[in-house]
């Protein structure tokens, strides 16, 4: 059985009955006790199918009606009680579950993502630790991560099937979720909630690391990037001219992803391998690549720009 259900799961790090966290192991749980109780009914229900067959058959030479009743109390309170019985016995663990998920415990042993979803791209803010990325979620094994998850245009849903969750993402509503990593590993990302043509795309990925791997992250996010071949200095005054408007958050119609560190990301918009020629291909025509991206193409630079350009961006680290 448990081989039919893993039909459904191709992505590695992208299935609920592999859970790798807390609120995972919990969604499998119930996900277990739903499977039973629906097998037990599904068993009685077929036997007393399967005997009423048999006894009621028609018989040569016989045509006996069965007594013919009408109503019966004892009977209807039978199978009035037992589905009562049944969803309480899965309703009890559902509400504890979904309050454990949006209960969020400062502690120490917990640390703060401000999510945003935007069409078609995500961006991960650590409030305690100042810095901000996107597409790409860092995390500590072992520790909770609250998650404050906020939507700026329509809406969106917040999963990552292998921790938990998921929870929808409302402009103008501020929801929240709690989960964990208990292994390191790199799992897939999703929005779950039909958003527009490029919702299909709109993957992100967690990079759940060792405590001291994520530190190094952070220190590595918060020092500066330099500048330093005459190459990529005229990328930089490329993207200052091409891109900064909308990736520094100054234009406020199109707000673009955070690439102050874009050089250490493994995809680029998301979905894409991080190389220089789908980096490449994603600038001349972002939307060939996500459907409704909200990018412009850049196609409008000279040959020798657009490597300047490139080689700027990669070299974010
Ligand atoms: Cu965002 Cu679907």
């Amino acid at each position: 059985m448990s081989l039919a259900l893993t039909g459904c799961s191709g992505v590695d790090g992208f299935s609920v009955l592999k859970p790798k966290g807390t609120s995972g192991e919990m969604s499998l749980d119930m996900i277990k006790l739903a499977l039973f109780i629906m097998l037990g009914v599904f068993a009685v229900v077929i036997t007393i199918y399967i005997y009423v067959l048999i006894r009621y058959r028609k018989r040569k030479g016989k045509d006996v009606m069965p007594e013919q009743v009408h109503g019966n109390n004892v009977l209807e309170i039978i199978w009035t009680a037992i589905p009562i019985i049944l969803l309480t016995i899965l309703a009890i663990p559902t509400v504890k579950y979904t309050f454990n998920m949006s209960e969020i415990k400062a502690s120490e042993d917990s640390i703060t993502v401000k999510v945003t979803g935007y069409q078609y791209w995500w961006e991960f803010q650590y409030p305690d630790l100042g810095i901000k990325t996107a597409q790409e979620l860092h995390i500590p094994v072992g520790k909770k991560v609250n998650f404050i998850i906020e939507g700026k245009d329509v809406l969106h849903s917040f999963w990552i099937p292998a921790l938990g969750g998921k929870v929808d993402v409302v402009p103008g509503r501020t929801n929240t979720l709690v989960l964990d990593a208990k292994k390191p590993g790199v799992y897939q990302g999703k929005c779950a909630e039909l958003c527009g043509a490029g919702h299909a795309l709109m993957d992100f990925k967690v990079i759940a690391q060792e405590e001291s791997d994520f530190n190094k992250w952070v220190a590595q996010m918060k020092q500066p990037s330099t500048v330093q071949t005459a190459q990529q200095k005229q990328g930089e005054a490329l993207f200052n001219q091409n891109c900064l408007g909308c990736h520094a958050g100054t234009n406020k119609n199109i707000k673009g992803p955070d690439l102050t560190k874009f050089g250490t990301r493994s995809t680029i918009a998301g979905i894409l391998p991080h190389d220089e020629e789908n980096l490449k291909k994603w600038l001349k025509d972002p939307t060939a690549v996500k459907p409704g991206a909200r990018m412009p193409k850049i196609d409008y630079l000279e040959p020798q720009e657009m490597e300047a350009l490139v080689e700027y961006l990669m070299s974010r680290k």
